[in-house]
């Protein structure tokens, strides 16, 4: 019932003013960790799908060309802000990962942090960052999942009732979500909380 996109962009439009008090420190070097798995490039064109307030920005290389969106106009507006205080040229835009207006093989990076247990369908997100991806392009993903080699536990799926309706899901498997996406994982460190949070490096397969 809470896990639509509609919900969403509600629930991170009226998270968006204290988003950062919660999540900056939190996950600074889980999301410092995880960029640092991609091999940059000068020149590079960077898409960050579900962008929120931008708190990956800073950990960005300087001479990459940066794209974000999110589906929330006020999570947008904060990034937007943050861009001009970094003195970074970012094109924002509000847009649903289910649907990215961009053409095929456009982007060489697509970050991914904290959105794919958030989305309510991750798979036609996943099927949507790999169109816009080169074929030798990389997929940055930092977020929460259940261990891949076994389902989540009645305790879990029971606690996941109440995530689910706040924030996210916490019953996700990386691993098979990214295979049946058409990817083949390349890094995968656990960062925060245990193995918890974990960041992953993907390319198309
Ligand atoms: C937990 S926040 C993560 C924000 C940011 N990536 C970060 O690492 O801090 C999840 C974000 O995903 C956005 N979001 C949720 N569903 C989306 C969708 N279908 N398309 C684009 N953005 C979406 C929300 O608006 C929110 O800003």
């Amino acid at each position: 019932m809470f896990n639509t996109t509609a919900w969403n962009r509600i629930r991170y439009g009226l998270y968006a003013p204290v988003y950062d008090l919660v999540a900056a420190r939190a996950f600074r070097r889980a999301r410092r960790e995880a960029l640092a798995q991609v091999a940059w490039r000068p020149d590079m064109r960077v898409l960050l799908v579900g962008a929120g307030t931008g708190l990956d920005l800073a950990f960005l290389p300087r001479d990459v060309e940066v794209h974000a969106t999110d589906l929330a106009p006020a999570m947008v507006r904060r990034l937007e802000r943050r861009a001009a205080g970094l003195g970074r040229d970012v094109r924002a835009t509000v847009m649903d990962a289910e649907a990215l207006h961009f053409p095929d093989g456009h982007f060489d990076v697509v970050v991914m942090h904290l959105i794919l247990a958030v989305m309510p369908d991750p798979a036609h997100g996943l099927a949507e960052v790999r169109r816009v991806l080169k074929p030798d392009g990389q997929l940055c993903v930092m977020d929460k999942f259940q261990a891949d080699d076994r389902p989540a536990g009645l305790a879990r799926r029971v606690l996941n009732g109440i995530t689910s309706a706040i924030a996210t899901d916490i019953t996700r498997q990386a691993r098979p979500l990214l295979e049946a996406g058409g990817f083949v994982i390349e890094q995968d460190t656990p960062v925060l909380a245990g193995s918890l949070f974990r960041a992953l490096l993907a390319r198309p397969s």
